[in-house]
């Protein structure tokens, strides 16, 4: 079984891909990793972020036993991923690499932006996450000063809008529901009811499934 769920950036769309993998013991990818491991990677050899050359060498020489570095979770990197995902080189260089991983049995949760648009446009199951933008700063605000960092609420929010605004109106695979994809709204849930909700979304599919 494969599921792709997408969603912008701090919607929660990551815990809940993990706890999805859990419950139906599929393996997970947060595709998002990628992007940053890739952008990180153009941080540090000091290129420009603009340097599209760089970005795609980048991309093709990824090293996925990196992808556990805690300094791609960082906000620094998450930005300059948004900016080198938009590369259409650089997400062709990466889409055997996703592909590969969910065609793997016993079949795999994938989490990004384009995974039921582009990457596995036959998944089984199709989750769009959203949450309200508010909500999400609000979230991401308390995760960050839960990890003892420095936070403002507002500034957040504003990366947050901004990052949704590069990463939907890219001409390149940009952020948006494929159209069999199931909305699912988190702004009023907690992990527990997101999962939940998740949950009844794919027994759903699958018991419809059943019935043709
Ligand atoms: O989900 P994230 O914050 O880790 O993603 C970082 C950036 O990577 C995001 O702003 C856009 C890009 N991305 C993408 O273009 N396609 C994906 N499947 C996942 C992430």
């Amino acid at each position: 079984m494969i599921i792709a769920i997408d969603g912008p950036a701090a919607s929660g769309k990551g815990t809940l891909a993990k706890r999805l993998a859990l419950h139906y013991g599929l393996r997970h990818l947060d595709t998002g990793v990628i992007y940053r491991a890739v952008a990180k990677a153009l941080l540090d050899a000091g290129a420009e972020l603009t340097d599209e050359a760089a970005a795609v060498t980048a991309a093709m020489e990824l090293d996925p036993g990196k992808f556990g570095d805690p300094a791609l979770k960082s906000q620094k990197v998450g930005d300059a991923a948004s900016v080198v995902s938009a590369f259409p080189g650089v997400r062709d260089a990466l889409v055997s690499f996703q592909r590969q991983f969910a065609a793997r049995p016993p079949g795999a949760v994938l989490d990004g932006r384009d995974i039921g648009t582009v990457i596995c446009p036959d998944a089984d199951v199709k989750i769009f996450v959203i949450a309200d933008p508010k909500v999400r700063a609000q979230r991401r605000t308390l995760e960050a000063k839960g990890r003892g960092e420095d936070a403002d609420e507002a500034v957040i929010l504003a990366d947050i809008l901004k990052r949704d605004e590069r990463d939907q109106n890219r001409a390149a695979a940009p952020l948006k529901a494929a159209p069999d994809a199931h909305l699912l709204d988190n702004s009023h849930l907690d992990i527990e009811g997101g999962v939940r909700a998740a949950i009844d979304i794919i027994e759903a599919v699958r018991a419809g499934r059943q019935q043709v």
